[in-house]
């Protein structure tokens, strides 16, 4: 983990109240894994940093991070132009776990969910192994585009208002074709909100094979990096900062009550 300054590359507004910032960064693009995060000092007054996992890297230069504008920090960053400086703390957090045994990923993003997944999409096919990303949002407009992804990965969208792919949600999608992405998938990993996750566990507990599904818990953070004991939580494996342990976990260790926004 690394304290740096960065210089922002581009920042655009790629779906309706999400951004794609691209920053040049070496450290953290050389090092980064999928599922870690960094943190970003946002202006407006603001003490807290605030964590966004790491989008992309590209050829051990810039970093990107997709993100949904939602209050004061995100709406600073969403402002902030090519050629001003960022203040990042980073790589920061564990990353997924991707075994070498692994060959065929299930790959599962409810909106800006994307986000830790479109990494781990080209870490995964880097390496040959076979991924299919489930992409879900409210209507097409809010579809992650098709260009931003590998190409050598199955994709399939799926829209609440069935604008877009077919209709209804993510976890509608997984409990309607459950058989068949389950027993296709060596390894299952999710990102998007808590009410997804604790459905895909509903609807695992009913899986004929238990297939090890991890997910990245995007709680409220306070230091980021395992000082303030703010993101603790008790899991079925005992106590964990989510900054730190985490933020990938696997969905089975987590005890819902104990997660909190
Ligand atoms: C490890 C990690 C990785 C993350 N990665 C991403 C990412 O890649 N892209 C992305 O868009 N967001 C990501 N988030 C969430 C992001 O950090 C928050 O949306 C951001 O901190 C909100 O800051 P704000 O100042 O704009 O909002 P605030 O003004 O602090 O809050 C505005 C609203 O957003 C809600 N909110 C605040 N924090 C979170 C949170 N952590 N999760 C969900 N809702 C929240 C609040 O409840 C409130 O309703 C991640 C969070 C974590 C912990
Ligand atoms: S946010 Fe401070 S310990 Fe995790």
């Amino acid at each position: 983990m690394k304290l740096v300054e960065a210089r922002i590359v581009s920042n655009t507004e790629l779906l309706p109240g999400h951004n794609l910032l691209c920053i040049e960064e070496p450290y953290i693009a050389t090092v980064a894994k999928p599922g870690q995060f960094l943190t970003i000092r946002c202006g407006n007054g603001l003490i807290l940093r605030r964590p966004f996992s790491i989008h992309r890297t590209v050829d051990g230069k810039l970093v990107s991070v997709f993100f949904k504008v939602v209050g004061k920090g995100t709406t600073w960053l969403s402002q902030r132009d090519s050629g001003e400086v960022l203040d990042l703390l980073g790589p920061l957090g564990n990353g997924f776990s991707l075994p070498e045994s692994a060959q065929s990923l299930l790959l599962l993003a409810g909106g800006a969910g994307i986000a830790p997944l479109a990494f781990l999409a080209e870490w995964a096919v880097r390496q040959d192994k076979k991924v299919k990303l489930v992409i879900g949002a409210q209507t097409s407009k809010y579809l992650y585009p098709t260009e931003y992804l590998p190409s050598n990965i199955e994709q399939v969208f799926v829209t609440e208002d069935g604008s877009y792919g077919e209709k209804g949600t993510i976890t509608q999608f997984l409990a309607r074709h459950s058989e068949k992405l389950v027993s296709q998938a060596d390894y299952i990993y999710a990102c998007g909100p808590l009410a997804m996750y604790q459905e895909i566990e509903n609807q695992r507990r009913k899986w004929q094979q238990k297939k090890s599904v991890q997910v990245s818990l995007e709680i409220r953070m306070g230091c980021g990096i395992g000082a303030c004991y703010g993101c603790s939580i008790m899991t079925r494996k005992g106590m964990r900062q989510v900054c730190k342990d985490g933020p990938i976990f696997e969905i089975d260790d987590i005890i819902w009550e104990e997660v909190r926004l």
